[in-house]
């Protein structure tokens, strides 16, 4: 008899975004007239940059000629991405990160969920809440937490982020041994500060933990103050690992490709406390279950950093920002509290309603769809997420139709 992971029946019944999916759908079928407009996920609306799109019609020809054909490629990724993402993205900052310690994926979301399979079933895993839902539901998965209850997986280290820490983890009480850092935050867009990375950095370095560190939207960053890696910090290339993607710097959501940075410092222990290269364990892993990006995606990857991709990316990220800080001032001028849309895509607001239920609402009324804050987390509740991901002009719609119909409401049931 085949057997199931029984882990896998712990997960909730589908993932956040399917379950929206399918809300927004059955809403549609019972509404074909109304016209929706989508905040929710974070999937880019612009094309690509044309030094993207010139890369990659040069790459798909040379693939038409037995002469310049490539088969497999290199299952971590050819040098001439790595090599450039090491000089442009690292080491231009300071940061001494070597091309043999990237590896080039299809996605930030496979790297982060895959990850956590190098490590032990009885580590304790940190998480902040409200989360990504990626980081959770593979931990899940592989059997590091109990049956889920009251909101809750127990078992995981729960990093509260809450407005009164301003959206901020603070360290644990309890020791962890692997932990999320996401910044620019997924949902919140809060950011994390130079010193209070050092802090995650220096508690990983005393208790020999490794930080997980998400930044996938890295390029929103404009505060100059803020660090773009978290190699910035000292000591961070012994105890972290970092993930960046091209989905939302460049507008590869469709055309997939990431990346993942594994300093050679990194290290992890056998259960006799031996120290392990984490870089040469993740390097048999991608090398065993990982057959390469395709050649033109990593050539218009490699574009992103020609003096024009990066001309053209910086515009695409400005558009969003510009459609990030409508959304942030509209709901100041109603009153209602949010945070993030400075250096992120997304708006974090605060409706002090059930956020499903508010969810509900705004797709009703305002024909807005937007992602609850529950689906992040028990403290996502009474929080929406809105993603800048869309047009301008979808964007003031959006914005002028919640602010109808919340002005039609009794405005004492939001945040002020
Ligand atoms: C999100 O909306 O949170 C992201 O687009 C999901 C993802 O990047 O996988």
């Amino acid at each position: 008899m085949i057997k199931i992971n029984e882990h896998h029946q712990k997960l909730q019944a589908s993932y956040l975004f399917a379950n929206i999916n399918k809300r927004v759908r059955e809403f549609q079928q019972k509404h074909p007239e109304r016209d929706l407009i989508w905040l929710g996920i974070g999937d880019v609306t612009q094309p690509l940059p044309a030094a993207c799109i010139s890369a990659f019609h040069k790459a798909v020809d040379e693939l038409a000629s037995a002469r310049t054909f490539r088969g497999y490629g290199p299952e971590q990724g050819y040098d001439f991405l790595r090599e450039t993402i090491a000089s442009h993205d690292f080491q231009l900052r300071g940061a001494d990160i070597q091309a043999d310690e990237i590896f080039v994926s299809d996605g930030a979301k496979c790297d982060v969920g895959n990850f956590q399979e190098l490590f032990a079933t009885d580590i304790r895993v940190a998480i902040t809440d409200p989360v990504y839902p990626v980081y959770v539901d593979t931990n899940v998965m592989a059997g590091r937490t109990e049956a889920f209850q009251d909101g809750r997986y127990p078992g995981l280290v729960y990093l509260d982020c809450t407005p009164e820490n301003g959206y901020s983890p603070q360290l644990p009480r309890e020791p962890a041994d692997l932990i999320y850092l996401c910044s620019p935050n997924n949902p919140t867009g809060a950011t994390m500060t130079r010193e209070q990375l050092q802090a995650w950095v220096d508690y990983a370095r005393e208790n020999r933990s490794l930080i997980l560190f998400d930044a996938a939207y890295e390029a929103f960053i404009r505060d100059d103050q803020l660090v773009h890696s978290i190699y910035e910090i000292p000591g961070a290339q012994d105890v972290a690992v970092e993930f960046r993607s091209f989905s939302k710097t460049a507008g590869f959501t469709g055309v997939r490709c990431a990346y993942a940075v594994v300093p050679k410092r990194c290290t992890a222990y056998t259960a006799a406390g031996k120290p392990v290269s984490v870089r040469d364990l993740w390097l048999r892993r991608h090398t065993t279950k990982f057959n390469g990006v395709s050649y033109p995606v990593q050539r218009a990857a490699e574009a992103v950093y020609s003096p024009e991709g990066q001309q053209e990316v910086r515009k695409l990220i400005d558009y969003y920002l510009t459609n990030a800080a409508y959304v942030r001032e509209s709901f100041q001028r109603m009153g209602v509290a949010c945070v993030g849309g400075d250096n992120s895509p997304y708006i974090w607001v605060r409706t002090d309603r059930d956020s499903w239920e508010f969810f509900d609402f705004l797709l009703d009324k305002a024909g807005v769809v937007c992602t609850p804050g529950a689906g992040f987390g028990r403290c996502g509740e009474r929080h929406i997420r809105i993603s800048a991901f869309n047009s301008y002009e979808n964007i003031q719609q959006a914005m002028q139709r919640i602010a109808g119909v919340l002005q039609a409401q009794s405005p004492s049931s939001l945040s002020r």
